[in-house]
């Protein structure tokens, strides 16, 4: 551990302060009371789409597809395409990434700049609140000189080779948003940059926490981007969405794989669909480990609400703003910046 170099405060992996078997956790990672997970939660599941009954009854799975983005902003998809044995090789080699030698995942530090690579935390506030969790962060597309770890050796390919399923798969889901919101079926992609969409991912790795009711393995936030492919951890539970103002636990189904609404899809449908607040709570006694694959809008291109949603009764809720230009509010506020864009959208 030490200083990596623009962060505000030497950067501490909490893998190694869960693993010296500590009983307390640091006064840095105590959550306000307000912030604390409850333990009265609602026992309901979101939306369960199997994508095969897309091409067997359409019109009944559309349908689910657009209540659950309009209701929940959230839904899990069955029998996705993606593969199985895929899903499950790609778990497996994040969670062999994580179990690297320090030294190994160290060579990966990243800084606040592009947030690539191995790390921590999120933000650049001093003495912020951080969260029960480490991550590996990769930009994928627009093609770069993405920061692949070279442990496990068949990372990257395997990784290549997901992200061309979930490239399809997020391509085939706008078209369907697309028509459920009454829209051409390429509207959506082609105000997300047509194929010049844009993708990053992040391996969540939440260490065992030794008391787990005073902290979060991650706060509340929603996703800034288009929309979300998330792998949870199949034996570990912990993420929670915010439904009704109350926190609903989410029990994945065997291989599914979760889809969410992220903010550039609330906007760009002047909020018919929500981009839901979620977070993923501490467990005492397992680590847990989930992959988030973020399906994004070309970085430069303005989004706004689409013209056809706007009406007399339905006004632009958002003005045009970048994806680039909203995702560096994020990048310096951490999580929460979100509802700091909020304000600095209303004031414009
Ligand atoms: C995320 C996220 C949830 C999880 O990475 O944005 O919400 O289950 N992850 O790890
Ligand atoms: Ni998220």
């Amino acid at each position: 551990m030490g200083s990596l170099g623009d962060w505000p405060e030497p950067v501490v992996c909490v893998q190694s302060l869960s693993e010296k078997g500590e009983l307390v956790i640091p006064g840095q990672y105590i959550k306000p009371q307000s912030e604390r997970p409850s333990f009265c939660l609602k026992e309901m599941n979101i939306p369960v789409i199997d994508m095969t009954s897309l091409m067997t009854s359409r019109e009944e799975t559309m349908k689910q597809i657009s209540e659950a983005c309009r209701e929940w902003g959230f839904f899990q998809l069955v029998n996705h395409g993606v593969g199985i044995e895929l899903v499950d090789r790609v778990r497996e080699i994040w969670r062999e990434f994580f179990h690297e030698p320090m030294e190994v995942k160290q060579k990966y530090a990243n800084t606040p700049k592009t947030y690539e690579g191995y790390g921590s935390r999120l933000g650049v506030e001093k003495g912020a609140i951080l969260d029960w969790s480490d991550y590996y962060y990769l930009n994928y597309l627009p093609l770069c000189h993405t920061k692949w770890p070279a442990h496990p050796p068949s990372l990257r390919e395997l990784m290549e080779e997901y992200t061309n399923k979930i490239l399809k798969l997020g391509a085939v889901l706008l078209k369907v948003f697309s028509i459920n919101l009454g829209l051409k079926e390429d509207a959506l992609q082609n105000a997300f940059g047509g194929k010049e969409v844009g993708a990053c991912l992040r391996a969540n790795f939440y260490p065992k926490c030794p008391q787990p009711d005073l902290t979060l393995g991650l706060s509340s936030h929603s996703d800034p981007g288009g929309m979300t492919f998330l792998l949870p951890d199949e034996q570990v539970s912990g993420l929670q969405i915010r439904k009704d103002n109350q926190w609903v636990a989410i029990r994945p189904a065997p291989h599914a794989i979760i889809v969410n609404i992220g903010d550039q899809l609330q906007v760009l449908s002047n909020s018919i669909y929500k981009s839901v607040e979620h977070r993923v709570v501490a467990n005492p006694d397992k680590q847990r480990l989930s992959l988030a694959y973020f399906y994004n809008p070309k970085n430069d291109i303005l989004i706004q609400p689409i013209s056809e949603l706007i009406t007399l009764k339905t006004p632009a809720l958002y003005p045009p703003m970048t994806f680039e230009e909203y995702r560096r509010f994020i990048r310096t506020k951490g999580p929460r910046g979100k509802f700091q864009v909020e304000s600095l959208k209303s004031q414009r």
